[in-house]
């Protein structure tokens, strides 16, 4: 049973973007269980443990479908990682990401972001979406820039759990 029940699959060449399910919390949490990946999130602490994937799916399943979603990655027919729209500062929506190391430098995440980037603005009607990265991964940036999101140029200090810090962060927008 997915908990997102309301949220129809979205499909790429290479993925799939449907809801979480108890069965994928093991392989992600396995992925998500590494220094490189959670310490480029604020909410994803190191280490990262099964106890850590089952809260991420009580969130995910709680949250208000009105401006909450989550989406598994899946990829030849295995989860990958995560992508999710959250209520963000000004009441708006806000696009985070990550996937397991094994799959990085291949385009998937461009691939995702801009599947779920037409999913939010076709289906969910949403014309402003935000996105942060910290300073130090200019990798998700190009993500961000190659999905058409453009810098604010505003930078702030943003806490990551992993880190044990804050570290700063550049925010980015995307208009539909
Ligand atoms: C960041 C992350 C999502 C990128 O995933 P990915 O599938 O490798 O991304 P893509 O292949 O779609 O694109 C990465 C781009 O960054 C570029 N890149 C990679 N390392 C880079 C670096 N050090 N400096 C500048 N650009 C870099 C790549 O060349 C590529 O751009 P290109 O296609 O123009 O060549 C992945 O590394 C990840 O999950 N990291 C940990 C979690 C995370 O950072 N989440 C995002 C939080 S904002």
């Amino acid at each position: 049973m997915s908990c997102l029940a309301l949220s129809p699959h979205v499909e790429s060449p290479r993925l799939r973007l449907r809801g979480v399910r108890p069965g994928d919390l093991p392989r992600l949490a396995e992925l998500a269980n590494d220094y490189d990946v959670v310490k480029m999130t604020g909410s994803m602490p190191y280490p990262y443990t099964a106890a850590d994937a089952e809260a991420f799916y009580e969130k995910a399943c709680a949250g208000d479908p009105a401006d909450h979603a989550t989406f598994v990655l899946e990829h030849e027919d295995a989860p990958i990682g995560v992508l999710s729209f959250t209520p963000g500062p000004f009441a708006r929506t806000e696009i985070g990401y990550w996937l397991g190391r094994p799959f990085w430098g291949r385009g998937l995440a461009t691939e995702a972001v801009r599947a779920a980037l037409g999913w939010a603005r076709g289906d969910w009607r949403k014309k402003l979406v935000l996105a942060c990265h910290y300073a130090d991964n200019p990798a998700s940036g190009q993500v961000l820039i190659k999905s058409g999101f453009l810098y604010t140029g505003d930078v702030e200090p943003k806490v990551s759990k992993a880190r044990g810090e804050a570290a700063p962060v550049r925010w980015m927008v995307w208009l539909a």
